[in-house]
């Protein structure tokens, strides 16, 4: 994808995607929110009910939790960038088709390039098995810095699997507790 799109090019091409078939049940596209600026970037898998509708990512049940996340290691969501591997919501909440995310993966790849995060966090197993690798293992492979071209790349539970599993919100907080030692080293919270 063109290197040079700007953040408004890249959203408007999101807007008239028909690179997949997730395209002809969406309300919404919803491509991120939250500050372009920042050196911190958090991936979900993609869009439910409530983010199709409103155009906004993790704006549901979820989203709430991650508000409190962010801010239990004194994160104010909007500042950071928020986004999905696809950014048009699969249909009955699914786990998005290998053929989606392939489809979807180049404008967040443009956002990667537009944004130039220091960290990238990815929220739950979709978003990890996209990004750090292919056969991620987020029960054993959480919490760990994978350093890639010089970006850091972490995975934690997605909010949603916190949500149906409490058992997992210890091991959630110590990757937040890491990912907030990483964000004192670049100076985030001065
Ligand atoms: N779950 C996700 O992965 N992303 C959202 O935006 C909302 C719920």
């Amino acid at each position: 994808m063109d290197r040079a799109l700007s953040w408004e090019e890249t959203e408007e091409k999101i807007a008239n995607c028909r690179r997949c078939p997730l395209c002809e049940s969406r309300t919404n596209t919803v491509p991120g929110v939250g500050n372009r600026n920042s050196i911190i970037m958090f991936v979900g898998e993609g869009p439910g009910y409530n983010e199709d509708m409103q155009g906004e990512p993790f704006v549901g049940a979820a989203g709430k939790l991650l508000d409190k996340m962010l801010l239990s290691i004194g994160i104010v969501r909007k500042n950071v960038y928020i986004t999905n591997v696809v950014k048009c919501r699969p249909p009955q909440n699914r786990d998005p088709l290998f053929e989606e995310q392939a489809a979807c993966l180049p404008y967040l790849r443009t956002q990667f390039k537009l944004m130039r995060p220091k960290i990238i966090v990815c929220l739950g197993r979709i978003a990890a098995k996209a990004l750090i690798r292919e056969d991620f293992a987020i029960t054993r492979q959480r919490g760990i810095w994978y350093d890639k071209k010089g970006t850091l790349f972490i995975a934690t539970y997605h909010p949603s699997a916190l949500l149906r599993d409490e058992s997992k919100k210890k091991q959630a907080w110590e990757d937040l507790k890491i990912i907030r030692e990483k964000l004192k080293e670049f100076d985030f919270y001065e």
